[in-house]
């Protein structure tokens, strides 16, 4: 039997790997070395594990490919990862990078396309009031309505893109407040499910498998997760269609992305966040920072010591 605290093992490796890499200006050596620990963590582990969302295709990647299978035997589980969610974080040293994975039964969680995704997350009271087609001010004002907030108090986050000119105007017309992030879309999502953060919408479009991710942590905290696919070109448009995406307009509600009613999401900070402080070393051993959330809504924050040079990689 697998012991969900098992998973959050992984992600603390992987953090722990990236985290030497911080501020080092080496994005895929940070991403390479957290790869590396991930995969040798979940190949430890009593599952049948099988890579649903992962660092790519097979070809394009060594390793944790999407359809690799991982474990040492036991029971089947589908597994998103993102051992390094920020490698420009991580290699910039900035906050909000973390190591991150959801776990769910076979066919628990979509199969997202390396792809775009327009995202729009709330917590648990704002959570049956937005909607992704809505106006932006009506979404905004929903949520300062469900929280009790004047609408200046709200705080919206988006990832600081071209892209996003508009949305951002808009935001600022409706009379929200706004933090722009340079990347990092996995955390801020969480974010807003988690009063003490201060951040109470995500809006923007992102990493499809991010999308995927984020919606496993918010499922289980409650909060609600809408999003829509956006090719960037024809080819990943053909591609999701390959993929079994019949219709790239439809609105992917939480219990598309995720149809597990019984899924895992845990997350290891790496530099410090939002959510969780980054990895901290101190003489031989290191502290690492940990959110593990489950379908019941328990959440956890998991703080470990760990000393170093014990495995390899550590
Ligand atoms: P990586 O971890 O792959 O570097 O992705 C970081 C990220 O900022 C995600 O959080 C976000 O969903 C995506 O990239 C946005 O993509 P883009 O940088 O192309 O706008």
């Amino acid at each position: 039997m697998v012991n969900s605290l098992d998973f959050v093992k992984v992600t603390e490796s992987a953090a722990l790997a990236a985290s030497r890499w911080m501020g080092r200006g080496e994005r895929d050596a940070a991403d390479g070395a957290a790869v590396e620990r991930m995969r040798a963590s979940l190949g430890e582990m009593e599952i049948s594990g099988r890579i649903v969302i992962g660092e790519g295709e097979r070809d394009e990647a060594p390793m944790l490919f999407i359809g690799e299978e991982l474990g040492r035997g036991g029971v089947e589980v589908d597994i998103a990862v993102d051992p390094v969610e920020g490698t420009n974080l991580v290699a910039n040293g900035l906050p909000n990078s973390i190591a991150v994975m959801a776990i769910a039964e076979r066919g628990g969680l979509l199969h997202a396309p390396d792809s775009y995704m327009k995202k729009l997350a709330v917590g648990p009271k704002a959570a049956p009031y937005v909607h992704i087609d809505a106006p932006v001010r009506d979404n905004i004002e929903a949520v300062a309505n469900a929280l009790e907030k004047p609408i200046n108090d709200v705080c919206v986050v988006i990832l600081d893109r071209p892209r996003h000119a508009d949305l951002i105007r808009q935001v600022r017309e409706a009379g929200a407040r706004i933090k722009l992030i340079s990347d990092g879309d996995v955390d801020a999502c969480i974010a807003t499910t988690i009063e003490s953060t201060g951040i109470h919408v995500a809006m923007g479009t992102g990493g499809a498998p991010e999308g995927v991710l984020a919606a496993a942590a918010i499922k289980c905290l409650g909060g609600n997760f809408m999003g829509r696919l956006e090719p960037r070109n024809e080819e990943e448009a053909k591609r999701a269609i390959a993929m079994g995406f019949g219709n790239l307009d439809r609105v992917l509600m939480i219990d598309d992305l995720v149809k597990s009613e019984n899924v895992i999401f845990c997350a290891t900070g790496i530099t410090d966040g939002d959510l969780m402080h980054g990895v901290r070393f101190f003489g031989n051993h290191a502290r690492t920072h940990s959110i593990l959330v489950h379908a019941s809504g328990t959440v956890r924050f998991i703080e470990s010591v760990h000393r170093l040079g014990a495995r390899p990689g550590k």
